[in-house]
Formats: structure tokens, sequence, C-alpha cells
């Protein structure tokens, strides 16, 4: 898409939202996109740390619209202070995420606390989005977005094809970071783990609780390998439009779901004034370094650092 085009295209599904330095006096009215659904709960307990059901597909964002949205629907509770970006600078001064502000000693609940807070801010378009890193066996990463659908003591959900890049650098190094940023929230947490396939029955499971669009959309793209042009895309999915009109759409053999189980979960909250927190939780296996004196002990076998920033 050329520049002009996209940025037309932003304009007509984000409203009056403007460029930094654009706003207007008292801010503007902007109407955010609401991409996607974070998926059906259908999918049963294992998505059971997403709340499921669709969100509104457009929402008015009821925070002055700059380019760094301070998040008006902030909600304060359990962990650390309000956001801390350049829309905070304005409103009062930052405050600190110290550990006594964790809500949980154990980084998956602490998670669950942060993911919350960013799913209630309707400045933040897809809280569930998050970068995935792979790795090959040789040692060269790649990075994605992909999008979480559960999580758990036992570890981080997605789904994707298998014989897609990451799929295939799955098989060769299991061992993969997650990153995410909830911008308005000036937050971003990082976990670092190695990565499981699902079952099959979990993969058939959540495979049909999606549109049956998606289905077909996965049957038809075999992902990441080279195609002529968008036309065999559009092509390949009307032929298999027409042949599951009435019938259920099987699931590809290559397609499923992974999880990530974390060794290392940090949460960083941004301060205006680069004093950023950072606290990372790192789980003490067997012949794992014993704590030292700046370490403290997290909830079972978690402990927890502060890192400078
Ligand atoms: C916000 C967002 C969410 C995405 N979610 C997924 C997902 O859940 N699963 C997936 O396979 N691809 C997802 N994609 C597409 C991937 O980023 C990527 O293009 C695709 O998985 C192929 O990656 P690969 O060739 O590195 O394997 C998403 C993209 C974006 C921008």
């Amino acid at each position: 898409m050329a520049q002009a085009d996209a940025a037309a295209a932003c304009a007509a599904a984000a409203g009056p939202c403007r460029s930094p330095g654009q706003e207007g006096p008292g801010g503007t009215g902007c109407l955010r996109p609401r991409a996607r659904s974070l998926g059906p709960a259908s999918a049963g307990t294992r998505l059971a740390g997403l709340p499921g059901g669709p969100r509104p597909s457009a929402q008015r964002c009821p925070s002055p619209c700059s380019w760094r949205h301070l998040c008006s629907a902030w909600v304060p509770g359990v962990t650390g202070g309000p956001p801390a970006g350049r829309g905070w600078a304005r409103a009062g001064p930052p405050q600190a995420f110290e550990e006594r502000q964790l809500a949980s000693r154990d980084p998956v609940a602490q998670f669950g606390a942060w993911l919350a807070e960013a799913l209630r801010c309707p400045a933040v378009g897809e809280a569930n989005a998050m970068c995935l890193a792979t790795c090959s066996r040789d040692g060269k990463p790649s990075a994605r977005m992909v999008l979480l659908k559960g999580f758990g003591q036992d570890g981080f959900r997605f789904f994707t094809n298998r014989q897609s890049r990451k799929g295939r650098e799955l098989d060769s190094n299991p061992f993969a970071s997650l990153v995410f940023y909830w911008e308005p929230l000036n937050r971003q947490v990082r976990i670092e783990g190695s990565v499981k396939r699902l079952s099959e029955e979990e993969s058939e499971q959540y495979f049909h609780s999606r549109p049956k669009s998606s289905q077909i959309g996965a049957v038809a793209s075999r992902q990441s390998t080279v195609i002529p042009d968008r036309e065999y895309l559009m092509k390949r999915n009307a032929e298999l439009e027409e042949k599951y009109r009435d019938t259920p759409v099987p699931k590809p053999e290559d397609w499923g779901g992974y999880i990530l189980q974390p060794d290392v979960v940090e949460f960083w909250q941004g301060q205006t004034n680069r004093l950023h927190d950072r606290i990372v939780f790192r789980r003490l296996r067997d012949g794992a370094d014993p704590p030292g004196p700046m370490t403290r002990r997290g909830e079972g076998e978690w402990v927890f650092e502060r890192l400078a920033p």
C-alpha cells in the first residue's frame, strides 16, 4: 500500500486521531479501531486466563487524542502507579513501581494483573498481541506478532501453522521469547522459556472454536510458503468456501498450538525520568544460582530481582 493510501485508510479507521504535535488544544476524540476479539471462551479452561467474548468493533477513546495516549480508563489497583507516558507527565508526577506493589510474587499471576489492566484500557488496541521471537538451530533469530490465546501456570498459549517459519524453527530449537508492549500504560513484559506443542485434541478444539472464515483461511494458506500472487490465494479461498459450504472444515494437519513454559518473566514500567522500573522473575531449577543478597523469594520456584534500567 502506498504511503498516502495507508494514511487514508488509517484516518478512515481511526477517525480524527492526529499525529504528534497536531492535536488540538483540548484534545480530539479519537476513534480507535478494535481489531480482534480474544477468541471465544469455548476453548475451555485452557483459555481461563483470558476473558472471552468479542470486544466492540470500535470504541470512542475518552482520552485526549495525542500520539501517546494517557489511558484515562486506567484503574488504580493492585499494580504500580498510573501510566507514566508523556500524557501522564502533563497530568501529574509518575509513581514508581515498587516490589511491594506487585499483585503477586508469582509472575504468572502478576502478568494476569497487568493484562487485565491492559484489557480495561480502551486505548490499548490488542492487549493480547505479543512479539514471538524464535531462533534457528544455527542461532539466527526471527520475530513476528502472534496472539496470546490463553495462559496459566503451565505456560502461554498461541496457535499457528507448524510448517511456518516459526513452526520449523521451534521444531529445531524450542527456546523462544515473548514480548508484550502496552504503550498507553508504558509497560512491557518479556517472557523467556521453552516451547512445546499442544495436544492435537486441544488444537482441534481451538481450531473449531474460530469463525468458519478463519478456519477456511487457515486451510487456504500454507503459511510462509511462496505463492504466485494474491489472486491465487483468493481463488483457493473461494474454492474452499464452496467445498465446505455445508460441512465442517477439517483442521489442517500442520495447524496447531504451542505453549511456552516460562523460566524468566520481566515486568518493565516506564517512568518519565528514565529511571524505569524493571523487576525480573527467574525460576530456580535444580543447579541454578542460589539467591544472592539482592534476590528475593517469590512463590514456588520463583525468585525476583530488580535490574538497572
Ligand atoms: C497483531 C498480529 C497478530 C497475529 N497473530 C497471529 C497468530 O496468532 N498466529 C499466526 O500464525 N500468525 C499471526 N500473525 C501473523 C504473523 O505475524 C506472521 O506473519 C505469520 O505467523 C508468519 O510468520 P512466520 O513466517 O515467521 O512463521 C499476527 C500478526 C499480527 C500483526
